[in-house]
């Protein structure tokens, strides 16, 4: 009897604690944040994601090199967070929208952004130079969802592709607040999806695409939830390096 109760006083437990969890992500969580020099003060097109020229330029150049526990193995890269510091005088209340497009570790950071996305953490230009001088700022983040690019997938055909021996693809955007965890890609012989590799940041790769017509299956992750998303429009048998395409959540 006791026994019993026990068991059951812990499912209650477990299924009260969930929506706790998930709330948890409405909270900011504290960190440091740097910068790294470009001339330009966007952002570089050297980013471990394989954005190319695309990341420096995204959402007006303010990106951000992120570290391990938020590059997440590549599957951090395109999110958006809102990372604000928090000095009375100096800090704005919303701080910076940054996007990742790098990974970087520094002395205790989570975010290394790039000189654009850094100034807007202050209240105005000369508070933002005064925060360059510190070089390291406490700050704290949340992830929040990516809007600029609408509710959509965008991605690239890699310029390293090679129709029809080698298919690689860039995705240079995810909408909301999803990771994308793995890329499916339709096997029309075998009937059946079979996962491109990761080669490294948002590149996904898979040599000897089948003939024709490519379709792609993305699998997309939020806090605990997955979900498939298959690209409406098949890419077609005459694809090429370097177009671009999107489909909707
Ligand atoms: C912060 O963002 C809110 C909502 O977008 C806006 O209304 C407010 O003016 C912003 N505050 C500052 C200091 O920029
Ligand atoms: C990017 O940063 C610049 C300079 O700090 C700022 O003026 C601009 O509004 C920001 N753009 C976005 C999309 O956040």
């Amino acid at each position: 009897m006791d026994l019993s109760f026990k068991h059951q006083f812990s499912l209650v437990c477990v299924i009260l604690l969930f929506p706790i969890l998930c709330n948890c992500k409405e909270y900011y969580t504290k960190s440091r944040a740097s910068y790294y020099g470009t001339s330009s003060g966007y952002g570089n097109s050297r980013g471990a994601c394989g954005f190319g020229d695309y990341g420096k330029i995204v959402n007006d150049g303010n990106v951000t090199a992120v570290s391990s526990k938020l590059w997440k193995n590549g599957g951090g890269c395109g999110a958006c967070y809102q990372v604000r510091c928090k000095i009375p005088q100096l800090c704005d209340d919303n701080g910076t929208y940054v996007v990742v497009t790098d990974y970087g570790e520094g002395d205790r950071t989570d975010f290394i952004m790039s000189p654009r996305a850094f100034s807007k953490l202050g209240l105005n230009t000369v508070t933002s130079e005064k925060l360059k001088k510190y070089g390291v700022l406490d700050v704290e983040y949340k992830r929040v969802r990516c809007t600029f690019n609408g509710n959509n997938i965008v991605y690239e055909i890699n310029e390293n592709s090679n129709n029809p021996g080698y298919f690689a693809i860039n995705i240079l955007y995810v909408g909301g607040t999803y990771d994308v965890t793995t890329v499916e890609i339709w096997q029309r012989e075998q009937h059946q999806w079979v996962a491109m590799r990761r080669a490294y940041g948002a590149v996904f790769d898979y040599a000897n695409p089948p003939e024709g017509e490519i379709k792609l299956r993305f699998q997309l992750s939020k806090n605990i939830e997955a979900h498939h998303v298959v690209s409406r429009f098949a890419i077609p048998a005459s694809w090429k390096a370097g177009a671009t395409y999107s489909t909707k959540i």
